[in-house]
């Protein structure tokens, strides 16, 4: 007979999983992504564990699980593993080296949720390293939830964060080539969708458990490449790219911002899971909400991630080639996992 178990293995058929060596040689090696990440009502708890979106993940995991194994408070671990993908320049779709909107300007935005329900975002902000840390000073700092442009900026300045320039040579040669044939779309469709999906460049979003059982979660981007001057997308708004309610499990975005907000996602996921679903049950409840809205799903990626306060964790996709990484079972590998998705191959 088919355990629910089983069943929920079954469904992310094709997962792999790598180490970090593995990746550096960029030779992905296939393995069972083990059991005990699924939910099931019988398995114990299980955490710290962390969670975050596409192949930039894993380094942002890595030092992620330096603070939780340390005993640290998941809110500090999700702030320092997002803060990796911020700083590196070879990820072109967060912080510095992130690809600009169309008229040159790098645009970030980025929120932060803690334990407590206590949350601070910034968006539109610009010449920023590190715009998670600024939303957690929005949220530590003052009594606002959300600071935009300008005066996000202005507060950063109060707060000690230099400004820098984050438009660098190889993202500004991409913006010129761009601008060659650029015929300034509302967004900027990717000419080959496949290549695009598959690509992985976009959000990092950060969920993690601490060993006391308590949630966290981040995200931070500098949004589409070649959007609207004044875009922002769904990363700074708690709710859609972000919801953690320590209650319950923690849920994220990754993908096309518009579509998650316009179905309020992480919330609903998180609400779904409250009302009993899984993890991955709440995931691709979130997708297949985009899917009936939305008569032109197939042009857009949407993936969304969960874990639920026992630490298992769930994801699903619109389209294939969405991955996660995962730091915590195993011991202390983190795994790169391919993510079920609605579209098939
Ligand atoms: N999910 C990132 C964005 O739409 O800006």
């Amino acid at each position: 007979m088919t355990t629910r178990r089983d069943f929920l293995i079954g469904a992310s058929a094709g997962l792999t999983a790598l180490g970090t060596r593995a990746l550096a040689q960029d030779q992905p090696a296939a393995t069972q992504l083990p059991a005990e990440m699924w939910d099931d009502d019988a398995l114990p708890s299980r955490h710290p564990v962390v969670i975050s979106t596409w192949r930039h993940g894993v380094p942002a995991n890595d030092r992620a699980w330096q603070v939780l194994d340390a005993g640290g408070r998941a809110l500090d671990a999700v702030e320092q593993g997002v803060r990796v993908a911020e700083a590196d320049p070879e990820v072109t779709s967060v912080g510095y080296g992130g690809r600009p909107d169309r008229e040159g300007h790098v645009t970030l935005d980025s929120c932060i949720m803690d334990e407590t329900g206590n949350a601070g975002s910034v968006a539109f902000l610009q010449e920023c390293m590190h715009p998670i840390s600024v939303a957690r000073k929005v949220m530590e700092e003052t009594p606002h939830v959300m600071l935009v442009g300008e005066g996000a900026r202005r507060f950063a300045d109060t707060q000690g964060f230099l400004r820098q320039d984050l438009l660098t040579d190889k993202a500004r040669a991409d913006w010129q080539e761009w601008l060659k044939t650029a015929k300034y779309e509302p967004w900027s469709r990717p000419s080959n969708p496949a290549l695009e999906r598959a690509s992985g460049h976009d959000t990092i979003s950060m969920l993690a458990v601490d060993r006391s059982g308590h949630l966290s979660g981040a995200c931070t981007t500098s949004g589409l490449a070649y959007k609207m001057h004044g875009r922002v997308g769904d990363s700074p708004i708690i709710g859609a790219a972000l919801f953690v309610d320590d209650e319950v499990g923690a849920a994220a975005a990754t993908g096309v911002g518009e579509e998650v907000m316009k179905t309020v996602g992480s919330f609903l996921i998180v609400e779904l899971m409250r009302q009993g679903a899984t993890p991955e049950e709440a995931c691709r409840e979130g997708v297949a909400r985009i899917v009936r809205k939305n008569p032109q799903w197939r042009d857009v990626q949407v993936g969304y991630l969960a874990v639920n306060r026992k630490g298992r964790v769930g994801a699903y996709a619109l389209q294939p080639g969405f991955q996660f990484a995962v730091t915590g079972y195993e011991g202390d590998t983190t795994r790169l996992v391919d993510v079920a998705s609605e579209l098939e191959d």
